[in-house]
């Protein structure tokens, strides 16, 4: 069923707009820039929108629609859904429901869309996108690369943080969902779908609440793939902005905690952990047994990363010299990286380091070992994990070994 929401042909936007500063305007050119399926603006005030017909309602479009975005305010939702059956799935972007406490308008709301046999992915979010096709419902500025995560999250506003790292650091996504008030669809029917969905290889949740935790973790039991999760709301302060955020009950950090253990959630600590373990998780290969391998140009870093060593068996530090030269690197990726084991190298620019060779040879040897990288003050190339520091290379091999 969540086929049709992620895999959309066809896209209708109810309170498309050509006021460029109104979401509803943004949505609609957001999707134009990528999307190749068909394009429904919906506004009984206009006869055409950029070139596209536009329709008083989405019924008027008298066809099955795979996505009906909504951007009207919270009040004319009910309407809109009741004139909008032909709809398979609907994103609600409006806010103004269990958020500001109108629980009586968010389940008239989701009485119609059961009424229509509709899924809702909302209220309060900015929808979804798939780099892949270019199914894009947000009012974000730029469409998410492609790749092999998935990201799915409370915070529609986190997508935007989401999307600056994930392009300087090369990460791509196979989706971005922001999951809003989450009144019908809620993290377990993510991970149910992205399980068997081809295009992801890891999920990350940003997670303030499930609704219905017997369900989050069976789903996350069964899934098959990396789940990485971030909670948010744990202190008594947190939970209160929670409350306000998207209506949820933060509900006690323990109890998350103990379900993330038991269906084999691996946890981030902090935002900056979280996107660390995606990187990890999305281009590192997984290991197959605790060995590790240091290889460096510099003692300093080299050894920062062998003290960082909790888990895993430091089974050669090979420190190569301040007068390493590619060829030096090359070899010794050569020579060690015949054995079963990770590695972490670490890379510092020097008079005679060609530090983008370096990392070309630490790429090719990405492709054959599980590798984690530190590029101290000179970049790696796209398709490294390369971590501003040793140690969080070496936590983020731990957390996959241990995956
Ligand atoms: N069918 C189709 N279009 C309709 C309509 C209907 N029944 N009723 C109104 N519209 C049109 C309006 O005419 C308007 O377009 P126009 O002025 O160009 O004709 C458009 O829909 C938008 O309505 P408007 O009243 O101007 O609302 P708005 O754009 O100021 O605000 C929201 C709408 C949804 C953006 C706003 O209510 C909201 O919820 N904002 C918060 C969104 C948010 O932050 N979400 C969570 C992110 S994490």
């Amino acid at each position: 069923m969540l086929a049709s929401l992620f895999k959309a042909k066809s896209v209708a936007v109810v309170g498309a707009s050509n006021v460029d500063t109104k979401i509803g305007c943004i949505i609609l050119r957001n999707l134009m820039r990528a999307f190749k399926g068909g394009i429904y603006p919906i506004n009984p005030n206009y006869d055409e929108l950029f070139n596209l017909k536009c329709y008083p309602t989405a019924s008027a479009v008298n066809k099955l629609i795979d996505v009906a975005v909504i951007a009207v305010p919270a009040e004319v939702v009910p309407k809109v859904l009741e004139s909008a059956a032909n709809a398979k799935n609907v994103v609600i972007i409006s806010s103004g429901f269990s958020e500001v406490g109108n629980e009586k308008l968010a389940s008239q709301v989701l009485d119609i869309a059961k009424k229509n046999k509709q899924r809702v992915l909302g209220p309060n979010c900015i929808g979804i996108q798939v780099p892949k096709t270019g199914l894009d419902t947000t009012f974000l500025p730029e469409l998410a690369s492609q790749g092999n995560v998935a990201f799915v999250s409370q915070s529609g506003g986190f997508g935007s943080a989401i999307l600056n790292w994930s392009k300087k650091e090369n990460i791509g996504f196979s989706a971005f969902v922001s999951v809003g008030n989450m009144s019908d669809l809620d993290f377990a029917d993510f991970i149910e779908y992205l399980n068997k969905d081809v295009s992801t290889k890891v999920m990350a949740l940003y997670i303030e609440s499930v609704n219905d935790g017997r369900r989050f973790l069976e789903a996350a039991k069964k899934c098959k793939k990396p789940i990485i999760a971030f909670k948010i709301g744990k202190t008594e302060e947190g939970k209160k902005a929670a409350l306000t955020h998207t209506g949820s009950m933060a509900g006690s950090y323990g109890v998350y905690k103990g379900a993330f253990r038991q269906a084999s959630v691996i946890e981030a600590e902090s935002t900056e952990e979280l996107f660390d373990l995606v990187k990890g998780f999305s281009l590192v290969k997984k290991p197959k047994n605790n060995k590790l391998v240091i290889i460096t140009n510099s003692g300093g870093p080299g050894t920062a990363g062998s003290d960082a060593v909790q888990s895993l068996d430091l089974v050669k530090y090979v420190d190569l010299g301040g007068d390493a030269t590619v060829e030096v690197f090359r070899d010794a990726f050569k020579t060690y990286g015949r054995q079963e084991a990770s590695f972490l190298v670490t890379v510092v620019p020097t008079a005679v380091a060609d530090t983008k060779a370096i990392g070309l040879e630490v790429k090719e040897l990405a492709k054959r070992k599980p590798t984690v990288a530190s590029f101290l003050g000179c970049s790696a190339p796209e398709g490294v994990a390369s971590y501003e520091t040793p140690e969080r290379a070496v936590r983020v091999l731990e957390r996959l070994r241990k995956a």
